[in-house]
């Protein structure tokens, strides 16, 4: 679709899906996620995650991501792989045992050589380090900072590289999408900081996940785009929604539209930008509601299935 390689929407194992509003809907949504028009890339929203892929030490476990890796070979969509290293929905084991530099270098390493050895050849990406950065663009005090530094994801970036060379490695996050801000900032320093320690980075993922009420413009979002480009080969929208503050209504529905219009805009102009995946497409399906309470209709398919005007906004924009 226009020069992009994909656009896409990430999916979970039916067992994950929360609020299925009637049992047809699982037909439905299947009818939407298998129809290669609608999308042509998928990820799976929670299934290659630590807490699913390593449970307990070296038990690995991939029916989870193998259901959604299934479905993109099933039905001819590219895959995005998601996530090796991310201080949440990370095994608890990581978290409670005090480790030295050393025995979490071995868990990291052995962690990546498992997992993405296991889906080698099938991602056309992986996010490689996923949110490693706080709102003031320092890092993240997770377990793997603090018993490491920066130092866990020049390593992590270094074995994904080995063990996949055939996928693209992306640093990806959230609230990386305007120009000015300080997380902007800090992500362009990370991935200078790998590249200084000439170690490969490949993409940044902007995760996207947009609010209707207050989005960026177009604008900020190719300038943002062309940053990163500036320093990799190529970007993309990874985990786009649009939260509405409930009660929805027409005028905020259109400025939702305005938002998934302005990223579509952003990721046609920009060249380097692959693709844009959407972060699931059916309203009781998304995350948003449980996290952000208040917030809802962040995707492009109502409950009921009929769509979102973002829906067709999008389809005329590209
Ligand atoms: C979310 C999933 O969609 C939820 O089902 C899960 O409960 C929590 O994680 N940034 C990310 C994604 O990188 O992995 C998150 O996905 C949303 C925020």
């Amino acid at each position: 679709k226009a020069g992009l390689l994909y656009f896409g929407a990430a999916t979970d194992t039916p067992g994950q899906r929360e609020r299925a509003p009637y049992p047809q809907s699982y037909a439905q949504y299947d009818a939407i996620l298998n129809d290669p028009s609608e999308f042509g890339q998928t990820t799976p929203t929670n299934g290659q995650k630590w807490l699913f892929a390593e449970p307990q030490p070296r038990l690995f476990n991939f029916t989870e991501g193998d259901y959604v890796a299934d479905l993109a070979h099933r039905t001819g969509k590219l895959l995005r792989c998601h996530a090796l290293v991310w201080h949440s929905q990370l095994a608890p084991w990581v978290e409670t045992t005090t480790w030295t530099p050393e025995e979490l270098r071995a868990v990291i390493v052995r962690h990546i050589k498992a997992v993405a050895g296991y889906y080698k050849g099938q991602c056309y990406a992986w996010d490689v380090v996923n949110e490693a950065l706080d709102e003031d663009g320092t890092y993240r005090k997770s377990v793997f900072y603090n018993v490491l530094g920066e130092e866990y994801i020049k390593l992590a970036f270094q074995t994904a590289a080995e063990v996949d060379p055939g996928a693209k490695l992306y640093y990806n996050d959230y609230g990386i999408e305007r120009p000015g801000s300080v997380k902007t900032a800090g992500a362009v320093r990370l991935v200078k900081m790998l590249k200084d320690a000439g170690v490969r980075i490949d993409g940044v993922g902007m995760q996207a996940h947009l609010h209707a009420d207050n989005h960026p413009t177009a604008e900020d979002l190719i300038l943002t785009s062309e940053g990163y480009a500036a320093l990799v080969k190529e970007v993309a929208f990874t985990e786009l929604d649009v939260r509405i503050k409930t009660p929805v209504n027409e005028t905020k529905l259109e400025w939702q539209k305005e938002c998934y219009q302005k990223v579509v805009t952003a990721c046609v102009k920009v060249k380097a930008c692959v693709g844009i995946t959407l972060w699931d497409f059916y309203d009781p399906f998304s995350w948003v509601p449980d996290v952000f309470p208040g917030n809802g209709a962040s995707l492009v398919w109502f409950e009921d299935f009929s769509k979102h005007p973002a829906y067709d906004g999008m389809v005329e924009t590209f």
